[in-house]
């Protein structure tokens, strides 16, 4: 219980997370926690072709089983006009197939039983014929003329291409190359790989046919926009729909699409008038649900012999999988890759970007990253690193030379993106300061001359969170704004609705304490309620960083709008103009007369006992935010490694990270999202694949194949921060999530590439397992000895 005399535990506290009581006491309530009397389970029938034609399905011996009630089929969903659902890129999705199988893992049936065993053992008795067809497992095969066409189910679509797209001057960058003294290039792929939460996907969807109303608890990330989506599909009423998304145990991104999963559930409820639930399995959720990445990439970099960078071009294709389903904003066809500039002072940039249609899942989502802003970070800190070497030049001091300067801020990028603040040499020098830059350096010459292979690798990302302002940021035309409603009731304790959804970053203390910083209430004080579309505002979401720099936003501002009542209330209370009113801490006192004080909860008490005549009862309000523009977190990353030459194992000796995300609300909280990204950007760099075999067959389809990183495997982090608060956010905040993801993975790779220099290896794309880095060594060897 605070007390009158403490300090406001607002912005810049560590305060413990108050969601962990309940987590660390397994008090947590996950979708496979709730329980519905007369419930019933789902299991779904999936794929084994990458590419079928899908003759018919005889589910008669599934159906016999005793303890199934339903079989469902695609048939079964297109007499509901539901065999086919639209995806958050405007394309569209089977359900349950219909025609076809167009990848490993598409959903083809469903059966409901009384039990989830039952439902599982009763899927093995569908009997399902297929006709193979030939599978499609790479974007550049897929776009070949004779290539077959993935899509057929869309009359216009006459080949395998989605689109293309195009960002920057071509003309002006053309100049630019036609110009340059030097022109250096690297060809990458940045490969599928999945945010496998820990928690895979589910629903429970309890549908009342009385009421018609429609409740389903549901992992998902973006509960207001689905329950937009499932209002439109299903023509149901948007106030019937409640989606209720309990604790979630981590999201990545996983968590923002609409699956087929959802959907069958939702209309089995309706029409057996049972709630119904559907729990994926690791395998479900590593095959058929939201992969990442999947980019192949070329970038050249124009140069003037001093080392001054003058343009830039990029071409990438993209692989979407069978279904164009990444939630990107509809300005962008390939999210925010246009901001691949990353921190240097580029006049000139082109970007050309080409998506096509395989024998694959569908995804392509956000995994701890705005909108394809990890691929394009990554393509321009490898593309940096090696034009450093081409041309004999130290990698910081050549970054350091190319920055944009702090003075040059607000500075708009050659492909149109303002950014709004940052000091991208001060990073820089204290990430090389906590490392020991220059006597890496030295240790590693003298490595060298032994015949070790030392290594040390930069990044300095510049990211790009918090989409977005409404006139260019939506998803499926829903401008992406965000709201919080804030009510102080009378003893002075508040409750807080935010329209974004917790996933595990600690929204539920750290927004208390924006609060606290705007309103003098302690962060206990005020309870944070999210993830239930029928009790919060609308808003579009947790993904890409952007709760902070939208809904947190959101928050000041309405604590803002509060305290403004408040201070009228004060000044009755004090009976003074209320332009005699300041503010600080919690408190309102008279100009000239600081005794005279009303503390913010004895305004409180005062809204609802005594106000003045004309003045509404109660302190509360709700505010949207619309950005003014995107925050531009930004940071070095500098990583020592040892690589050994006979296995091909590298070791990572030190990690040092500076992050500026500008003000920080909670730095203990800001550090373990920090500690979380830099270690999905080490399994990402160094194990993490998804692959597929000819056939299309997926490997990767559990964690043996499918490897992520554990505290043993996990280097240490040393972390270091400066703060450039963004002058587009109220607070100064700038997002924080999804940095260390977007950034160190090229620090890994330029890491063990600068290890591998001296025998000749320039190029590795990731994952850099051992077996590859080994492989790369024994190739390197033998071209040098030929
Ligand atoms: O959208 P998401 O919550 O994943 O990302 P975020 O906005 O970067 O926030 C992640 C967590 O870090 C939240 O609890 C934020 O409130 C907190 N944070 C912070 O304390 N200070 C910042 N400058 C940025 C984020």
């Amino acid at each position: 219980m605070a007390t009158d005399s403490e300090e406001i535990r607002g912005i810049g506290h560590s305060v413990k997370r108050v969601e962990d009581d309940r987590f660390i006491r397994g008090a947590g309530n996950y979708i496979d926690d709730v329980v519905l009397p007369r419930m019933l389970h789902m299991a779904i029938l999936r794929s084994p072709y990458a590419h079928a034609t899908l003759n018919s399905i005889d589910t008669s011996r599934a159906a016999a089983v005793p303890g199934v009630i339903a079989v469902v089929t695609g048939e079964l969903m297109a007499q509901h006009n539901l065999a086919w659902m639209p995806t958050m890129s405007s394309d569209t999705q089977a359900v349950l197939a219909t025609d076809k199988v167009r990848f490993q893992g598409q959903e083809v049936a469903a059966v409901i039983a009384e039990t989830a065993y039952i439902a599982k053992d009763a899927l093995e008795l569908i009997d399902v014929d297929y006709d193979p067809l030939e599978p499609i497992v790479t974007p550049q095969r897929s776009l070949e003329a004779d290539a077959p066409v993935i899509r057929t189910d869309k009359e216009d679509q006459k080949d395998n291409h989605i689109y293309h797209w195009e960002s920057g001057d071509k003309e002006a960058t053309d100049a630019a190359f036609a110009a340059a003294d030097k022109v250096v290039s690297l060809d990458t792929f940045y490969p599928r790989c999945h945010p496998a939460p820990l928690e895979t996907c589910g629903c429970v969807a309890d549908v009342n046919a009385a009421t018609g109303q429609a409740t389903i608890w549901m992992t998902s990330q973006a509960p207001h926009v689905i329950r937009t989506v499932f209002a439109l599909v299903a023509g149901l009423p948007e106030e019937k729909i409640r989606i209720i998304s309990p604790d979630l145990g981590g999201g990545f991104g996983n968590k923002v699409p609409v699956y087929p999963g959802y959907v069958v559930a939702t209309a089995a409820s309706l029409l057996l008038g049972r709630p119904v639930k559907w729990i994926e399995d690791r395998t479900e959720n590593l095959i058929s649900t939201g992969f990442a990445r999947d980019f192949h990439m070329h970038g050249e970099l124009a140069l003037k012999e001093d080392g001054t960078m003058t343009g830039l071009r990029v071409s990438l294709l993209a692989d979407e999988g069978a279904f164009h389903a990444d939630a990107q904003p509809s300005k962008f066809k390939v999210g925010l890759f246009g901001i691949v500039s990353g921190s240097y002072d580029l006049p000139a940039a082109h970007v050309v970007a080409d998506g096509a249609y395989t024998n694959k899942a569908p995804g392509g989502v956000a995994y701890r990253c705005s909108f394809r802003v990890t691929e394009a970070s990554y393509m321009i800190e490898r593309l940096v690193q090696n034009a450093a070497y081409e041309l004999g030049r130290d990698p910081a001091d050549f970054r350091k030379q190319n920055f944009i300067e702090k003075d040059q801020f607000p500075y708009t990028s050659a492909t149109g993106f303002i950014y709004d603040s940052g000091d991208y040499q001060a990073a820089m020098d204290l990430a090389l300061d906590k490392i020991g830059y220059a006597e890496l350096r030295a240790e590693q010459e003298a490595a060298r001359a032994e015949g070790k292979l030392h290594g040390i690798g930069l990044a300095s990302f510049t990211e790009i969170v918090g989409a977005g302002p409404h006139k260019d940021y939506d998803i499926l035309g829903l401008k992406m704004n965000d709201g919080a409603e804030l009510r102080v009731h009378p003893t002075g304790k508040a409750i807080l609705k935010i329209s974004v959804k917790t996933q595990g970053q600690g929204h539920e203390t750290t927004f208390a304490q924006i609060v606290a910083e705007e309103l003098g209430i302690q962060p206990e004080d005020v309870k944070v309620m999210h993830g239930d579309t029928d009790n919060t505002p609308y808003g579009l979401g947790t993904y890409a960083s952007r709760s902070t720099p939208v809904s947190g936003a959101a928050t000041a501002m309405v604590a803002r709008r509060v305290r403004e009542k408040a201070r009228k209330l004060a000044a009755h209370l004090l009976e003074v103009s209320e332009d005699d009113i300041e503010y600080e801490a919690g408190k309102f006192s008279v100009t000239g007369a600081p005794d005279k004080v009303k503390t913010i909860q004895e305004v409180a008490f005062a809204a609802y006992t005594d106000f003045p005549d004309g003045m509404e009862a109660g302190l509360e309000g709700t505010y949207y935010y619309d950005p003014p523009n995107l925050t531009y977190p930004f940071g070095t990353y500098a990583v020592a490694v040892e690589v050994d030459p006979d296995t091909g194992e590298w070791d990572v000796k030190r990690m040092v990270a500076v992050d500026d995300c500008g003000v920080r609300i909670n730095p203990m909280i800001v550090e373990g999202q920090i500690h979380g990204g830099l270690t999905e950007g080490y399994g990402i760099a160094k194990m993490q694949l998804i692959t597929f075999d000819e056939s299309g067959n997926c490997i990767g389809s559990n964690f043996v194949d499918y490897l992520l990183p554990t505290a043993w495997e996990t280097p240490r982090f040393e972390l270091g921060e400066t703060v450039t608060p963004s002058p587009h956010h109220p607070i100064g905040a700038k997002g924080v999530g999804e940095s260390p993801t977007v950034g160190s993975p090229a620090a890994y790779v330029n890491a063990v590439i600068d290890a591998l220099r001296p025998l000749g290896v320039t190029n590795i794309d990731m994952p850099l397992t051992s077996a590859k880095v080994w492989t790369a060594i024994q190739e390197a060897k033998a071209a040098s000895s030929a």
